[in-house]
């Protein structure tokens, strides 16, 4: 395990020694990208969704003030994990399933809907949690999937290259929006540490499904530290200091990410044993993530860290207010978002997509034998 850590990080250093060259810098044998997860890789479908999507935050000001300039569905203030995962295994042009164009050669094609949950939104409504109504929930990227692979292609090559047996499929859940929807709305840890199998169970049953239809490169991350992100910050306020860790994130809901990310590397090995020529590869977010935040954790910051304020927003402790969220009138961004973990108070900085988050996937694609030009 640990030498496997040391070739993915000499390997980094090779793609940004390679990147900064060339921009197509690694010839894979895989020649197309598919992607299933959360906002952390929704390059622009959650905005596409009907009818709430065009009236989302990240269709206006000032998401992508970094990169373009202007919005483009991303919810980031430029590109997120996927864009400079895709660039380093030169396959750049990546789309958005709801934008996706027959005519349009491509490279891959992501099915990430921000928001999204991997259990279908049926099981939040018999518990009386409300969903956001531009969930898509992985049951339905899958779906999506499928409806892909089925359509027509008119060339040849074109056709060919987007076979499951030709891609690497990548799994992100990351965010833990089940989870997040739970605590935000009263539900306790003891309930949601329920749902921890059955979100573990969905992704398997997904990868599964892939590896069905001749996927033999599948790539998984682990869940971010759900504890530390400002809006459950926020929602989840107390005046017990013990419920704090050492970096200001509360304890109890980081714990219930850790027993999600164990149960999840568990039940993908089961996985690997079952199908030992496909090849399962993971990214470890939850380390990496707390790694940054402890980088930028001020001597005795106490429970208020300010390295969990967000970038884009307004009030509470952590300048994070769920009525009046970035993109929303008279709420803006810090001067140099670049300086921020946190973006709008429930996703990262473009800084941190590139730096911390692109950077453990990178290695795990590059591993899949591509050979760095
Ligand atoms: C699809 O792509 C082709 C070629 O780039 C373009 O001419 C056409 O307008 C696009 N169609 C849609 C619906 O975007
Ligand atoms: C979601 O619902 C579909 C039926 O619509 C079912 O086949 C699937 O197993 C469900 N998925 C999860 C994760 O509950
Ligand atoms: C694909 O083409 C076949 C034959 O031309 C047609 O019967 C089928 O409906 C098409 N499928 C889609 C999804 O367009
Ligand atoms: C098929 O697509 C490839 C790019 O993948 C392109 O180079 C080629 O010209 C296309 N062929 C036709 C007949 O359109
Ligand atoms: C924390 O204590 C302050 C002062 O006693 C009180 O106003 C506030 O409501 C308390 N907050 C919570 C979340 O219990
Ligand atoms: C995941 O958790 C469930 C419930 O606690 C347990 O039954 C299952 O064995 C765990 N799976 C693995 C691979 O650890
Ligand atoms: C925004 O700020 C301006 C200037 O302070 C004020 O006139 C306006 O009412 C504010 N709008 C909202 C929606 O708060
Ligand atoms: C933030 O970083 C990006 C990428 O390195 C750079 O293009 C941008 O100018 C930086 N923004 C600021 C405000 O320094």
């Amino acid at each position: 395990m640990k030498s496997l850590k040391i070739i993915a990080f000499l390997l980094f250093i090779a793609a940004g020694t390679a990147s900064a060259q060339n921009r197509n810098n690694a010839k894979c044998p895989f020649q197309f990208l598919y992607h299933f997860g959360d906002a952390i890789s929704d390059t622009g479908n959650s905005v596409r969704v009907q009818p709430s999507g065009p009236l989302l935050p990240p269709t206006r000001d000032p998401y992508g003030v970094t990169f373009p300039g202007s919005p483009t569905g991303r919810w980031s203030d430029g590109r997120v994990d996927i864009d400079y995962v895709a660039e380093a295994v030169g396959l750049p042009n990546i789309v958005p399933y709801l934008s996706t164009n027959a005519s349009r050669s491509i490279d891959g094609v992501i099915f990430s809907v921000a928001g999204s949950t991997a259990l279908n939104t049926s099981f939040f409504e018999s518990r009386g949690i409300a969903i956001p109504p531009y969930n898509t929930p992985l049951d339905t990227q899958l779906t999506w999937f499928r409806s892909y692979l089925q359509s027509n292609c008119t060339n040849q090559t074109e056709c060919a290259k987007r076979q499951p047996s030709n891609s690497a499929v990548l799994f992100e859940f990351s965010e833990l929006n089940d989870i997040g929807y739970a605590l935000v709305q009263g539900k306790s840890i003891q309930e949601v540490t329920n749902y921890v199998p059955l979100l573990v169970d969905a992704q398997i049953k997904a990868a599964r499904e892939a590896i069905g239809l001749g996927a033999t490169r599948v790539v998984y991350t682990t869940a971010a530290p759900l504890g530390c992100y400002p809006y459950i910050l926020t929602a989840l306020t107390t005046n017990d200091t013990s419920a704090y860790d050492g970096l200001g994130c509360l304890t109890a809901v980081n714990n219930v990410a850790v027993k999600f990310n164990n149960n999840l590397t568990a039940s993908f090995l089961a996985l690997k044993a079952e199908f030992p020529t496909v090849n399962i590869l993971s990214a470890d977010y939850y380390a990496t993530v707390r790694g940054l935040i402890t980088l930028k954790t001020p001597l005795s910051s106490g429970r208020r860290n300010p390295a969990l304020r967000t970038c884009c927003g307004v009030g509470g402790s952590y300048n994070y207010d769920s009525s009046r969220l970035c993109g929303s009138p008279n709420v803006t961004a810090c001067p140099n978002p670049n300086n921020s973990i946190y973006w709008d108070g429930l996703h990262f900085t473009q800084r941190v997509y590139r730096n911390v988050i692109g950077i453990q996937i990178i290695p795990a694609l590059l591993l899949l034998k591509c050979r760095l030009i």
